[in-house]
């Protein structure tokens, strides 16, 4: 929903104009933003009160205001809170707005950033609009000019969210591949660190090194590199080292000629020529043989390949990403890895942390999924059930994203209606004490009563459709004693407040 001028206009009234910081507004009394998911967000990020008070004084009743006075609180809010639009001053003491402003479009690719500047200054608003910010603002404030361009900018959010939805109705690619970061969903502060990273990489030509448990997403960091790269118009080529026999491994990199060995009956290009002007990405690097550690060495050295059978040289100009679930400094110790590739390799690494490490992105991660997954299969599944998407978020994922992404696929599948409930988690993701009794390391006896009561509680909820009177009837308790384990397990009954229903999560 947009901030309208009329909406807007009749606080006019209370606010006037002042030489030093723009817009000041009369004494309020209660000044109370209730957030509201229908509502639009605007976080207003200016080391003066005067100055933040006075944007949430215009948008009072139609916009929820949020404020910081410095870059870092900025980030933090927005690790917490849809943000529509950012109005950013670039002069604050400390941190400018200019060197905040990369970290602001990381932790929300999406979000549009409207940057405030003194008149004098308008070269230093045009670089921010270099780095990505939409429109700018000059200083001091005039009212309808913020309340036109923050206007604009929702404008802008609201239309690309409309196209957004279009597309994902027309069965088109996963709405958030459009978010410059190849799709990638999370906002846990060590993800918006990889976000900045490979932002800060992509210009560059400098080798990467990803590393991280399977399935954690590092085949997504490297094309979000290549997305966001120079060389985004030219193929990127990924190689699976470990699923190539190794009869095949040295063709399948640099190609052959004709007559190379026997069965080579025609010229073959490798993947590097393939990916001329482009990335080649060699995913599992860990088990590569030593002779061919030795070749690459010298493809990564002097920039160019030998075909099998070839009697010169060819030069290819790619940059290379590579990744591993192995510890390659140990593979060096142990004289499996060359010491000299893996420096060449590490040149920067980028560590993605296994998906227990990040649980809050859990519910983004399984939003995302139901939304793509059910428009793939056809398949009108829209939300998660506070109980099913309890279980998910507990649960360790030894096979971190991938894992959940099945476990979402086979649930959207199995659903019985819009809605995944806990029933459609399989027991051993919901209930992995059970699975674990005989091994080292089960949870002690209380851990899993506990666990087992809070499943069973939430699995009578769903089955009576959240009426606790019923339920309570069902388990022999009263109701009171459910609202309160629900209280202590601080889960919501649906409806019970108006929850964030978006899909379009980043
Ligand atoms: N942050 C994320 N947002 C959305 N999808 C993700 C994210 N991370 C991983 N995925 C999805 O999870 C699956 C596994 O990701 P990917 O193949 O990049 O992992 P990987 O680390 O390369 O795994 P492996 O070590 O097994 O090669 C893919 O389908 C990918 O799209
Ligand atoms: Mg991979």
């Amino acid at each position: 929903m947009l901030c309208t001028a009329r909406t807007a206009s009749h606080r006019m009234g209370a606010i006037f104009l002042t030489a030093q910081c723009g817009v000041h507004v009369a004494p309020r009394t209660a000044m109370t933003v209730q957030p509201s998911p229908a509502r639009s967000t605007v976080l207003v990020v200016d080391d003066e009160q005067g100055v933040r008070d006075s944007v949430r004084a215009i948008f009072d009743g139609t916009c929820d205001v949020l404020q910081a006075s410095n870059g870092p609180e900025a980030l933090a809010i927005l690790r917490d809170h849809d943000v529509d639009v950012v109005m950013l001053d670039l002069r604050m003491p400390g941190e400018t707005g200019i060197d905040v402003l990369p970290r602001v479009k990381a932790a929300d690719p999406a979000g549009v950033v409207v940057v405030a500047t003194a008149v004098r200054d308008v070269r230093m608003a045009v670089e921010a609009m270099r780095r990505g910010a939409y429109d700018y603002m000059t200083k001091p404030f005039d009212v309808e000019e913020i309340r036109l361009v923050v206007g604009r900018a929702l404008e802008k959010r609201a239309l690309e969210r409309e196209v957004l939805s279009l597309r994902s109705a027309l069965a088109e690619p996963p709405p958030t591949a459009s978010n410059g970061f190849a799709g990638m969903v999370g906002r846990h502060p060590a993800m918006v660190r990889i976000y900045q990273l490979i932002a800060q990489v992509a210009e560059t030509n400098v080798t990467v090194l990803i590393t991280g448990e399977s399935g954690t997403g590092k085949e997504l960091v490297a094309r979000a590199i290549h997305q966001q790269s120079p060389r985004r118009s030219a193929p990127f080529v990924a190689v699976n080292v470990a699923a190539i026999p190794d009869t095949l491994i040295e063709s399948e990199l640099f190609g052959h000629e004709r007559g190379a060995f026997t069965g080579a009956h025609a010229r073959k290009l490798g993947r590097f020529e393939l990916a001329h002007g482009g990335t080649v990405f060699l995913d599992e690097m860990g088990s590569l043989r030593l002779d061919l550690q030795a070749k690459l060495l010298r493809v990564l050295q002097e920039r160019e390949i030998e075909r099998l059978g070839g009697t010169r040289p060819v030069p290819v100009d790619v940059r290379v990403l590579a990744a591993t679930n192995v510890d390659l400094r140990r593979a060096v110790r142990e004289r499996m890895f060359r010491e000299d590739l893996f420096y060449r390799l590490n040149v920067v690494p980028l560590h993605v942390p296994p998906l227990r490490e990040r649980r809050d992105d859990i519910s983004k991660l399984v939003r995302h999924f139901v939304c793509k997954i059910a428009r793939e299969s056809h398949r009108d599944v829209r939300d998660v059930s506070a109980g099913a998407l309890d279980a998910l978020t507990r649960y360790d994922w030894p096979g971190n994203v991938r894992e959940l992404e099945n476990i979402v696929h086979r649930a959207v599948v199995l659903a019985g209606g819009p809605v995944i409930q806990l029933q459609d988690v399989p027991l051993d993701v919901a209930m992995p004490e059970a699975a674990r009794v005989q091994e080292a390391g089960a949870a002690p006896l209380r851990e899993a009563c506990d666990r087992f009561e809070r499943q069973y509680v939430l699995r009578a909820l769903e089955g009576v459709h959240w009426n606790v009177s019923r339920a309570a009837r069902l388990l022999g308790v009263h109701r009171n004693t459910i609202l309160a384990k629900l209280a202590s397990w601080g889960i919501r009954r649906p409806g019970a407040e108006q929850e964030d229903t978006s899909h379009v999560v980043v």
